[in-house]
């Protein structure tokens, strides 16, 4: 009944089909696209780019005379971006391994620093932060997106009622932090907020079954399942997708932030 909680993702055999994935990706890749000024000329970062989302889209829209680069850990994915920049003979985007808590950048060297989704992944958000702090030139700007709390509320309220430790799942909420936490960690790196655009969207499933074997849910399941004791597994989880059933159909409310920073000059 609950096969969907053994199941695995290898993330190299990902890598090649991640576009698909990236249906979720793009909703707040589009609030970036929609909300950041273009400007000519710049150097531009992408942290935690994968297969290239945003980065290849934002190089094409600059045109040529813009750098950009992205990075991620994720090799595999960083292969699959480059030949994706190699078959659009994409000129002006390139690509590194490397990790945003310790960039191989020299300090000052960008005008634009853009994350879509990476601020929830990194380990230490602050030491990211720092770090483009460090690479940014004076006056660049930093713009990120990001899911913040209050993100599928609809299923929390039923989850909630099923699971013994309240305050862990409470815990597991909170990670995904407020407008307000995220602009204090942007300010403590020294960047100065100059916008912030909330916008939300909405995840439907026909019924609770086809929401907890969708491949988006696995992302979160993980959390999910380490908010309830392992013996109870299989209960919960059979209890929870028979009351979202009674609800059907579903429809989760998934909140978006954009926000945007200037690097104060020195
Ligand atoms: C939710 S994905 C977003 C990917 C892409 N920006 C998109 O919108 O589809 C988060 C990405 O952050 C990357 N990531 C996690 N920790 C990282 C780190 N320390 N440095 C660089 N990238 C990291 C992951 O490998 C993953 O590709």
């Amino acid at each position: 009944m609950t096969e969907y909680l053994r199941r695995r993702v290898d993330m190299n055999a990902l890598a090649p089909v991640f576009d698909e994935a990236s249906l979720w990706g793009a909703r707040f890749a589009f609030l970036m696209l929609d909300e950041l000024e273009l400007r000519p000329g710049i150097r531009a970062l992408d942290i935690g780019c994968a297969t290239g989302l945003p980065l290849l889209e934002l190089a094409r829209i600059h045109g040529e005379k813009a750098r950009f680069v992205g990075v991620d850990v994720w090799s595999a994915a960083l292969h699959q971006a480059q030949k994706r920049t190699a078959f659009q003979g994409l000129r002006n985007a390139s690509l590194a391994e490397a990790d945003g808590h310790q960039l191989p950048f020299r300090s000052a060297s960008f005008d634009l620093i853009v994350s879509n989704l990476g601020i929830n992944n990194f380990a230490h958000p602050e030491t990211v932060f720092a770090e483009c702090a460090r690479v940014a030139r004076p006056g660049a700007r930093l713009a990120l997106t990001t899911n913040v709390r209050g993100h599928l509320a609809e299923f929390y309220d039923v989850f909630r009622e099923l699971v013994p430790d309240k305050a862990r799942l409470e815990s597991d909420e909170a990670h995904r932090g407020t407008v307000a936490s995220l602009r204090t960690r942007i300010a403590s790196a020294g960047f100065e907020v100059t916008r912030v655009v909330e916008r939300s969207f909405q995840l439907r499933f026909l019924d609770g079954s086809a929401m907890l074997r969708h491949p988006l849910v696995f992302w979160f399941l993980q959390g999910w399942r380490e908010v309830v004791a392992p013996e109870d597994q299989e209960r919960v989880f059979a209890e929870l997708e028979q009351k979202l059933n009674a609800t059907a159909p579903l429809s989760m409310t998934v909140p978006m932030v954009y926000v945007e920073a200037t690097r104060a000059a020195s």
